[in-house]
């Protein structure tokens, strides 16, 4: 399929590997329908915003900070936990901007976020198999086969909720809560007593005290918008393409077609193959797209899916999200680097520290050392400066509560209290003083 034959639909006719069974087809095709006769979530002159910003990432100008749920949730939806996973990430930028003078692109897994590629597509239950859990925009997570039944309908309520989470992140980042005078306010209190909190306080201290020496100097603070409102960026995988059809649409101003369900997507590591549905679809969207690659990928794989997803050379319309695995990115990036800088165009690099280092604790959780990230992080590091490219960001699965999901980190989460907040949808995720420490120590090798 060339880009010339493309069209919202034309994934259709190529495999599309990940996606659930919908037992009631027709039921499916109306759910797309109704769907493509909502608004779209975000804007054609949005996205093109946000890759030129990226195109500043890509050439070494600034850093992406990714990062949100592994699986947003219908049942944990409140103005309360979007307020913290924003906090938490606007936190992070503050660090990570001050500690290394380097602008930060923020953007969240958030507002679209629900669907989820598995491993195997059943899983076993008290002897029983059942349809693995593919997230709440497919059913529900109760592990019974009733609850595992693909229900269409989940399309409309995902995006709904996706509106309501994009109105709060608006309202959050341009009315006034993302105003860098309010930066003592984001420190949540059960984060101010640790060490990370009392840091950031520290910092937000001192920008507290420039500001006033800007305004002592004359320089008309409130003048400047960009002290008092962030721009805010969404994305999710683009895995369930019924949906991110639906909500495709032709800009009206100046042509082209955009994926308005988010402003960045990306294909995953189980969906990249060249010839599959995934990647036809995005060869049609101007958004920016990323491809996460993991230990299977070749170098080939990055020279052509360059090709295939930027073939006229747009800087910022292509990101490749390196996830490894800490004990392995020293051995398998560096190769894919180089493939990249044979492209015609610069790839912006992220690294996603999370999904190479997911195991099974002896309690049967899922979880992720938070040393084995930060090796993770620091192998990225060390194989960009190596090949000479730009360590354009990071990728992360967090949220703002104070959750047990993650081991180790300064307040050492152990594996014997796993099960004491252990809340995540899907994958686990650092929590809030775990995302400021790993903020800390990513500044700092941004210093370096
Ligand atoms: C994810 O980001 O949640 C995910 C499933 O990633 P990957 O495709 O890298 O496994
Ligand atoms: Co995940």
């Amino acid at each position: 399929m060339s880009v010339a034959d493309w069209n919202p639909r034309s994934w259709r006719g190529l495999p599309a590997l990940q996606q659930p069974e919908w037992p009631d087809p027709a039921a499916l095709d109306d759910a797309i329908g109704r769907l493509a006769k909502l608004p779209p979530l975000v804007f054609a002159g949005e996205v093109r915003n946000l890759t030129a910003a990226l195109a500043q990432v890509a050439d070494g100008k600034a850093f992406l900070l990714q990062a949100g749920d592994c699986a947003e949730s219908f049942d944990d939806f409140s103005a309360a936990s979007i307020r913290d996973k924003l906090r938490v990430i606007l936190q992070m930028a503050v660090v990570l901007t001050y500690g290394a003078g380097v602008p930060v692109v923020k953007m969240g897994r958030i507002a679209g976020q629900f669907a989820k590629p598995r491993s195997a597509s059943t899983e076993t239950v008290d002897g029983a198999e059942i349809p693995s859990f593919r997230g709440h925009i497919v059913h529900g997570d109760a592990a019974t086969p009733e609850a595992r039944v693909a229900d269409p309908e989940r399309l409309l309520h995902a995006y709904h909720q996706s509106a309501s989470t994009m109105n709060l992140v608006r309202a959050f980042t341009k009315g006034g809560f993302a105003d860098l005078t309010q930066v003592h306010k984001w420190n949540q209190e059960f984060v101010k007593q640790s060490a990370e909190g009392e840091r950031y306080e520290r910092i937000a201290s001192e920008i507290d005290r420039a500001l006033r020496f800007m305004a002592a100097c004359g320089i008309d603070l409130g003048a400047e918008a960009s002290l008092h409102e962030v721009d805010f960026w969404t994305c999710h995988e683009a895995l369930l393409l019924g949906y991110e059809e639906a909500l495709t649409r032709e800009d009206s101003l100046d042509g082209g077609w955009f994926d308005c369900s988010g402003h960045m997507l990306w294909v995953g590591d189980r969906t990249r193959q060249l010839g599959g549905a995934h990647v036809g679809f995005l060869t049609g969207v101007e958004n920016p797209v990323a491809v996460k690659v993991g230990p299977s990928a070749t170098a080939d794989d990055i020279v052509e899916l360059g090709e295939r997803l930027n073939p006229m050379n747009i800087p910022g319309r292509l990101t490749f999200i390196s996830r490894m695995g800490a004990g392995r990115i020293a051995e398998l990036l560096p190769p894919l680097l180089q493939a990249g800088d044979k492209l015609g165009f610069t790839p912006v690099w992220v690294c996603d520290p999370m999904h190479g280092n997911t195991f099974l604790a002896p309690t049967g959780r899922k979880t992720r050392r938070f040393d084995d990230v930060m090796a993770e992080i620091q192998g990225f590091f060390s194989a960009c400066t190596t090949e000479d490219v730009w360590p354009g960001g990071v990728h992360i699965e967090l949220t703002g509560e104070n959750v047990t999901e993650c081991l180790g980190g300064s307040d050492d989460v152990l594996d014997t209290q796993l099960d004491d907040r252990y809340l995540t949808t899907c994958d686990p995720r650092l929590n809030a003083r775990q995302s400021l420490d790993l903020a800390y120590r990513v500044a700092e090798l941004l210093r370096n």
